[in-house]
């Protein structure tokens, strides 16, 4: 059967169906007393089995979160109840495994599913889809979705997932892209939900970007070398081409005008670690794609391109580009392979010394086995492994309640093993190689996913 070949829908991918509710988890160590707020991500979990070719991006969305208040903690799963998981019933709508539905209208409709990211904005979560998805609003107490937020209807356009809330003014800063137009928006939201701002940036054609830069007055727009192919739009969103062009970052003021390109040896960038301003320069830190040294293995069937491309490999970078000068400077950080980088999110925009990234195992399914945590200046990275057979999830940062540096925090993870137990691990950022402060125990498998958020206080 076509799902048995596919490694996303099995071991620490098998989608979990259940939509469970748990208080006074037992706890292995101690929660730090001072953590008050909630650690949510975000990831694909097929409500029902696929009936063809699934990609893992095409899964459901579903959030799992765990709040911690005076040295306790709970936990919740609950599908996104997107428009498209309530209309999808029959199974009409399409994953990026097969053709868009209303092609002849130029009008991509995948399945929108707002399985991959998540932001804290003006008191609630917004869950974002990679592909132009419409952001859906989720309950950060009950994880109970609220509704498509169009922000009083005056949002004129999807958002992409990798948007952005500045952690000073409480901003949402937004950017999408289409797969047929040769276009980009970007735009903001206040701290209490009003659109302030919104700008569309032409580009020479349709364009595949994953993430964005923000710094305190830009953002960095991603115009890199994938393409969208008459093929592609035709038959399958799969087909993309890889061309051979320059890669260009677009910093575009973040109240309009612009932008101003800067063009760098190509390249391709999943994850920004973050952005910042120097003097006349716009600092971009994120992590450039290497080869992954896989090559496609046959006993995935027809999935084997898909392991091969999802066998995520990359190195940190920095890109300097002088706003006075033009000029444009890329240098490399380390030569070590990571990914899914975080930072302590209330420096995002601000420069930062510290970035936390996922180690792979060295297989060609993703599997987080240890974290990195950088020094983003020297180079120099300390390491946290998780146990033999446990693997992770993209971190967050969460600071302490009174914290007197960017690293006085803690990292807080989801791990789950092959045999189907999850824990969330909290980690002294400051003492990262040592095991957990707390080892909480799940009452189900989290399973393996996409990006997540800290929310403070909630
Ligand atoms: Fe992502």
């Amino acid at each position: 059967m076509l799902n048995d070949f596919n490694p996303y829908l099995h071991g620490l991918y098998a989608p979990v169906n259940e939509e469970v509710s748990a208080e006074k988890l037992e706890v292995i160590g101690e929660i730090p007393r001072d953590l008050h707020g909630g650690y949510f991500r975000n990831g694909p979990n097929p409500k029902t089995p696929p009936k063809g070719m699934h990609h893992w991006f095409d899964g459901d969305g579903m959030i799992h979160g765990i709040w911690f208040e005076d040295g306790a903690a709970r936990y919740r799963n609950r599908f996104i109840q997107t428009r498209d998981l309530e209309a999808n019933g029959n199974g009409a709508l399409a994953g990026i495994f097969e053709p868009a539905r209303d092609v002849a209208n130029r009008s991509v409709h995948y399945k929108d599913t707002a399985n991959t990211d998540l932001v804290f904005h003006n008191g609630r979560l917004l869950a974002l889809w990679y592909i132009s998805g419409q952001p859906v609003a989720v309950d950060a107490q009950t994880l109970e979705t609220i509704g498509v937020e169009s922000f009083d209807g005056r949002l004129p356009h999807n958002i992409s997932a990798h948007s952005k809330v500045d952690p000073v003014t409480g901003e949402f800063v937004f950017f999408d892209y289409a797969l047929y137009e040769p276009k980009m928006w970007t735009g903001a939201v206040s701290a209490v939900g009003e659109m302030t701002y919104f700008q569309e940036i032409d580009l020479p054609g349709p364009r595949l970007p994953h993430d964005m830069g923000m710094t305190e007055n830009y953002v960095i727009l991603h115009d890199l070398p994938v393409v969208f192919t008459d093929a592609a739009i035709r038959n399958r969103m799969w087909q993309i081409h890889v061309a051979d062009q320059p890669t260009r970052f677009g910093v575009v003021p973040r109240t309009g005008g612009g932008p101003k390109w800067f063009e760098f040896p190509t390249c391709y960038v999943y994850h920004v670690i973050n952005s910042w301003e120097e003097g006349d320069e716009i600092v971009m830190a994120a992590c450039k794609m290497a080869p992954n040294g896989f090559e496609p293995d046959a006993k995935y069937g027809p999935y084997a391109a898909m392991a091969d491309v999802l066998a995520l490999r990359a190195q940190p970078f920095l890109w300097r580009m002088n706003m006075k000068t033009g000029e444009g400077r890329e240098q490399q950080i380390d030569d070590a392979l990571s990914e899914f980088p975080v930072v302590n999110n209330d420096l995002a925009g601000r420069k930062t010394k510290y970035s936390y990234h996922v180690v792979f195992d060295d297989c060609i399914e993703q599997r987080f086995s240890a974290l990195l945590k950088y020094d983003l200046k020297t180079g120099k990275s300390t390491r946290h492994d998780f146990p033999d057979g446990v693997y992770g999830s993209e971190p967050v940062f969460a600071p302490k309640e009174y914290s007197a540096c960017e690293d006085d925090g803690y990292l807080i993870t989801f791990t789950a093993d092959m045999n189907g137990n999850s824990e969330a691990h909290i980690i002294d950022a400051q003492n990262f190689t040592t095991p957990p402060l707390a080892r909480i125990r799940l009452p189900q498998r989290v399973p393996a996913g996409f990006h997540g958020t800290w929310a403070a206080g909630v």
